[in-house]
């Protein structure tokens, strides 16, 4: 039995030998008062029961069968939809530590004001016990951790995205270490008071992180990141955290692999703000003109990357699933994605079809005639809302994923033979170019910027500088990151080679002028082949470009040479004001900035 009222001692089950473990969930069961305690074991039949269960409480619509075998739609309360950039903390003893680029709060207050909000928090609830490995179950790259969560949502969720249960216990011992992962969606429930579709609580939320003691804590969201506590606030704020203390790096990349027709797989980890196609192209299927390609893939999100003593970069996915964006998902965007979803899913905010099935803006060039909305509302094409929101997400085992690396899940991880970062900017940067050294990458990837996404609650569409996509991710001072990437390039004697892409560039009419998707290929070829050492480059400002000749043009005859210069242009004067908000964004961080950093800003300055 692994459900356990708390009016008894015991909050564990036998087979529990950790004492540690034990010891800090009685703690946290006497604070939140929940009905009882569940210990996840992490097994099929335990899924299909917590399904089945919130089918009944209505958290989950069960779609029909035929059409997507064990699936389910959750819909969420419309002010629960994204990650809460304003509400997450790091909350370290400095505050410099957390840097310009975290909001802080001191330790102590902190916990004083999360202990009153936790006070009770579950009541009427059932506190679930969820212990997770990121990364494969031992090996030496993985971190275990155990969530403790009211939210049945949560668990079923955590089941898909990481390793989940009891083996994960068997690898904890008597004492293994593990991140706790406090989590609550902050809506207690009076003596036979009714609970909601979603609960959640919408006047107060926290997502609170403490480095030194590499704790989490989450209040009052039930959505995605804020909720699913290994994947932001542990793989990327703990484990960022961790690297630098450990000389490894947590990133915000997908990692795919990529085999040309004649030599080596490469695989390469690449840096997109969130909602910027890390998911797409990590599953990309090349275009018919590039027979003998396959791109296969390890992670869509998140890489954990050491060094290894044969001096290169290893690169692991810490996850098990994808909780990728649904809207714009389709057969001729992403095949693999639309093919991996056809069953055991579970789909969060898109619309559902008179039919019983899902939809989203993008899946179908026609939309359906009639659906019910992200919001439970009756939708017709032209009733002027979206169907689906556009932060809704699926849930998905990368198992199912018809271009799964065979090495997604080895222990040692890959090893990574370049970087890509990209931002979403209509203007400025180039479609691609590759960085003369590793320093000047990392000028690229500290000076990134990109319009804001749906992904996060907060306006839309800006342009921000998103360092390394890790903005909202970096768990310590970003100006201290700058400097452990910069150390990183030495601690290692094959460097990957650092490339810039923009599939986001705009034309006069306000269009993407590059058609993007699989077509990124063309672009993806050029780069493995200049880590192959293959390709002609030509100087630029920025560092080494492709000339027209030098990519694949065969089946995209719409881009021109003078579209290709168009895309690859870099005007003077938007570069004057581009490196101008370099040197503003550099001036918040100039406490610990890297000399490096502003001396190739400098020399950036003279050639414009
Ligand atoms: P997170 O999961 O939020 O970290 O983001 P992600 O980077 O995995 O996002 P995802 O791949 O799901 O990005 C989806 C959005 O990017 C959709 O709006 C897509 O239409 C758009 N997108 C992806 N690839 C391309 C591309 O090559 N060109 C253009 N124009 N849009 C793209
Ligand atoms: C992102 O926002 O970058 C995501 C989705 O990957 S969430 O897990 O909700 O943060
Ligand atoms: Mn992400």
């Amino acid at each position: 039995m692994n459900q356990f009222n708390t009016t008894t001692a015991d909050t564990a089950p036998a087979y529990v030998k950790h004492k540690r473990l034990k010891d800090w969930v009685a703690k946290m069961a006497q604070l939140c008062k929940p009905e009882r305690i569940y210990w996840s074991d992490g097994s099929q039949e335990e899924y299909d029961r917590l399904c089945k269960e919130m089918v009944a409480s209505g958290t989950f619509i069960k779609l029909n069968p035929k059409l997507r075998p064990n699936s389910y739609l959750a819909l969420s309360d419309p002010s629960d939809v994204a990650r809460v950039e304003d509400r997450t903390f790091i909350c370290s003893a400095n505050k410099d530590d957390a840097g310009p680029n975290n909001n802080w709060i001191a330790p102590d207050e902190m916990r004083a004001t999360l202990r009153k909000l936790f006070d009770g928090c579950m009541r009427g609830r059932t506190m679930y016990v969820v212990p997770f490995s990121m990364g494969p179950l031992g090996s030496r790259i993985s971190h275990i951790g155990v969530e403790i969560s009211d939210s049945p949502y949560v668990v079923v969720n955590m089941r898909i995205m990481t390793r989940m249960g009891n083996k994960v216990l068997d690898v904890l011992g008597a004492d293994g270490g593990f991140v706790p992962c406090m989590h609550s969606v902050g809506m207690p429930l009076d003596p036979g008071q009714k609970d909601v579709r979603w609960p959640c609580n919408k006047d107060q939320k926290y997502i609170v992180h403490y480095p030194e003691t590499h704790e989490i804590w989450s209040y009052g969201s039930g959505y995605g990141g804020n909720a699913l506590l290994g994947k932001k606030c542990f793989a990327l704020r703990i484990a960022s955290i961790m690297g630098r203390d450990q000389g490894w790096l947590a990133e915000h990349m997908l990692i795919l692999g990529v085999k040309p027709p004649q030599g080596q797989k490469l695989y390469i980890a690449a840096a997109f703000p969130s909602a910027c196609g890390k998911t797409n192209f990590s599953m990309l299927i090349p275009p018919e003109n590039f027979k003998g390609w396959k791109v296969t893939t390890v992670g869509d999100d998140i890489a954990w990357i050491k060094p290894h003593k044969d001096g290169r970069f290893y690169a692991i996915n810490p996850e098990a699933g994808y909780f990728g964006v649904a809207p714009g998902t389709s057969d001729h965007t992403n095949l693999n994605a639309v093919t991996m979803l056809k069953q055991n899913c579970i789909f969060t905010n898109v619309a559902l079809t008179p039919e019983g099935d899902v939809w989203w803006e993008g899946m179908t060039s026609t939309p359906p005639a009639k659906l019910t909305d992200w919001q439970g509302k009756e939708w017709t094409p032209d009733c002027g809302r979206p169907a689906a929101h556009p932060n809704s997400r699926f849930t998905v085992s990368s198992t199912q994923c018809p271009s799964l690396d065979p090495a997604w899940d080895d222990p040692h991880g890959v090893p990574i033979s370049a970087f890509i970062f990209g931002g979403r900017r209509s203007t400025a940067v180039p479609l691609v170019y590759e960085t003369r050294s590793w320093d000047e990458g990392v000028y690229l990837a500290a000076t990134m910027g990109s319009e804001t996404t749906a992904a996060a609650t907060a306006q839309q569409g800006v342009v921000r500088r998103d360092p390394f996509a890790m903005l909202p991710f970096c768990g310590y001072n970003m100006a201290d990151y700058f400097n452990h990437w910069l150390k990183m390039g030495h601690a290692i004697v094959h460097v990957p080679k650092i490339f810039g892409v923009n599939w986001f560039r705009k034309g006069a009419d306000g269009k993407f002028i590059w058609p993007g998707f699989a077509e990124n290929m063309r672009v993806l070829k050029w780069i493995v082949e200049r880590c192959l050492g293959r390709a002609h480059a030509a100087e630029s400002p920025l560092g080494l470009v492709p000339d027209y000749k030098d990519l694949e043009w065969k089946g995209l005859e719409e881009i021109s040479a003078d579209k290709f210069h168009t895309l690859m242009s870099l005007d003077g004067e938007t570069w004057k004001q581009e490196l101008a908000s370099h040197s503003e964004f550099f001036d918040k961080l100039k406490q610990r900035l890297p000399r490096e950093l502003t001396e190739r800003r400098e020399r950036l300055q003279s050639s414009f």
